[in-house]
């Protein structure tokens, strides 16, 4: 059984059809990448997993759970867990604030002081900068940031939404080597990005979104090789 098993999901914003009845699945263990142009409903998908949309039609099966009845405030609790685009901390507050509302659908102190021990290794940048306020730090930081209060939730798959966006290629680096990481240790990784090359290189599996509907899946190593693929995202 797969963790995420996605079927004729269809999403419409008033009359505009925004997902057109796709399938995808997601294993355990795995770095699933979906790519395509601004438009193409990638944000939309990953905001529908996390309740924050409701479908049209189309099943959401998560373990043995269908995410389309779920209230979107539980999700969070069986253990996925979103970085939306734009990072989105909270500005006014600090590092460690924001790291604890990650924490608040866990309230185990001896765990949070784990786990908080545990970001703080990944990011030790956000350590150096716990009190800082939130919206003082740089891009990559909140980037970092939103990461690491994702993982607080100790979450089994985790749904990134253009991390490589507007960051140098250096921090782009540091952001994915952390995200093959992360994987390592065991979660599951839904990644959504328009830096496709990037994308493909740590994914095992990616699917390909054109204006609402998959056009083409595949082994990720070999998508990066794909002519077409090549042409139309890769800019090669
Ligand atoms: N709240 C909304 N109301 C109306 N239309 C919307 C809304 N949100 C998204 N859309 C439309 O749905 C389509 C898919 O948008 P979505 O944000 O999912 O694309 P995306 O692939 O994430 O693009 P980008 O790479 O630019 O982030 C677009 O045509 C967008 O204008
Ligand atoms: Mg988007």
């Amino acid at each position: 059984m797969s963790l995420l098993d996605v079927k004729r999901l269809s999403v419409n914003y008033g009359v505009i059809k925004a997902l057109k009845g796709i399938s995808f699945h997601v294993e355990k263990g795995e770095i699933v990448a979906l790519i395509g142009a601004n438009g193409a409903g990638k944000t939309t998908i990953l905001h529908t997993l996390s309740g924050l949309i409701k479908p049209a039609d189309g099943q959401i099966m998560y373990n043995d759970t269908d995410l389309v009845h779920t209230p979107g405030h539980k999700i969070v609790s069986l253990g996925m867990a979103h970085v939306p685009e734009g990072r989105r901390v909270f500005a006014d507050m600090t590092v460690l604030q924001n790291l604890k509302m990650g924490a608040y659908t866990r309230n185990d102190a001896a765990e949070f002081q784990s786990t908080l021990e545990m970001v703080y290794k990944r990011f030790p940048r956000l350590e150096e900068r716990k009190n800082q306020l939130s919206g003082t730090l740089s891009g990559g930081e909140q980037q970092m940031l939103a990461m690491g209060r994702a993982l607080m939730s100790h979450p089994d798959i985790i749904l990134m939404d253009e991390p490589s966006m507007g960051l140098s290629p250096i921090f782009v680096n540091e952001i994915f080597s952390i995200i093959e990481d992360v994987n390592k240790d065991g979660v599951t990784v839904l990644l959504v990005e328009q830096n496709a090359k990037k994308a493909l290189t740590i994914a095992d599996r990616a699917y390909v979104l054109e204006t609402g509907s998959i056009v083409k899946e595949g082994i990720a190593d070999e998508l990066l090789s794909d002519e077409s693929i090549r042409k139309a995202y890769l800019g090669e």
